[in-house]
């Protein structure tokens, strides 16, 4: 069962931050999540939530900044002071960090109808970055995910169940060749599983942040969990 660094490391340092990133590396973490938004000015910026209140004390919405209105801003003392002067990352950034023997799944945290263009965007960067075959792209918006798979044929694609049914979110899947169905916790259901296998797709989980945690979802059969601790990876 595959374990991959949810926001990176993102127990042991801020979460979506290039130290979070490089915490998982140096935990040996086979692969890694992260969350992309849009600016104003169209750069793809790692962050999981639409505004910076969260990280940066910062009212403002992703989609209405400039990128060099937020480059300096602090998103690493929310989490400790220890870690004050984390800056938020470009998604170019992050492929600059990673070697290639490491999988990365990017989240489009929403589409076109949000960030116009940012399917694109993602989609050239990996390009880009030689970068199809150890990249999965997810998204709760599907729409973006069927965007993705019209520029791309060969995009490895990840879908967040949300709230769709099952039977739509199986019928999404085929219509875009989607590998995994990722699921919450909670959503986690052997009839859910064998739904997925039955269909060829594999079934990945998060948050999942402790050993009995783990243990039950390989247990139930799931290829992978998104965890803050890269630590519950025991079978590298
Ligand atoms: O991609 C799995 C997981 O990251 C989805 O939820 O809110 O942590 O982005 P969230
Ligand atoms: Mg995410």
């Amino acid at each position: 069962m595959l374990v991959i660094a949810h926001r990176g490391a993102s127990g042991h340092a801020p979460e979506n931050t290039l130290a979070a990133f490089r915490r998982a590396l140096a935990m040996g973490a086979p692969a890694i999540e992260l969350d992309v938004h849009q600016t104003l000015d169209h750069e793809l910026v790692v962050a999981h939530d639409d505004d910076l209140k969260r990280c940066a004390r910062d009212k403002r919405r992703l989609k209405n900044v400039h990128w060099d209105d937020i480059a300096g801003l602090d998103v690493g003392a929310w989490f400790d002071k220890s870690c004050a002067g984390e800056r938020l990352p470009r998604l170019k950034d992050v492929f600059d960090l990673l070697p290639a023997s490491v999988e990365l799944h990017i989240e489009i945290k929403r589409g076109s109808s949000v960030y116009p263009g940012i399917e694109e965007r993602v989609v050239d960067l990996i390009h880009k970055r030689a970068a199809s075959s150890r990249t999965v792209v997810s998204s709760f918006d599907h729409a973006a995910l069927y965007s993705v798979r019209s520029l791309d044929e060969k995009v490895r694609i990840g879908y967040l169940l949300g709230l769709t049914t099952l039977k739509t979110a199986l019928r999404e899947m085929q219509e875009i060749d989607a590998e995994s169905l990722n699921l919450s916790v909670r959503q986690t259901l052997v009839r859910t599983v064998k739904a997925a296998h039955d269909r060829g797709r594999k079934v990945l989980v998060y948050t999942v942040n402790t050993p009995a945690e783990r243990d039950r979802l390989n247990t139930l059969g799931v290829d992978g969990i998104f965890s803050n601790y890269p630590e519950l990876n025991l079978w590298r």
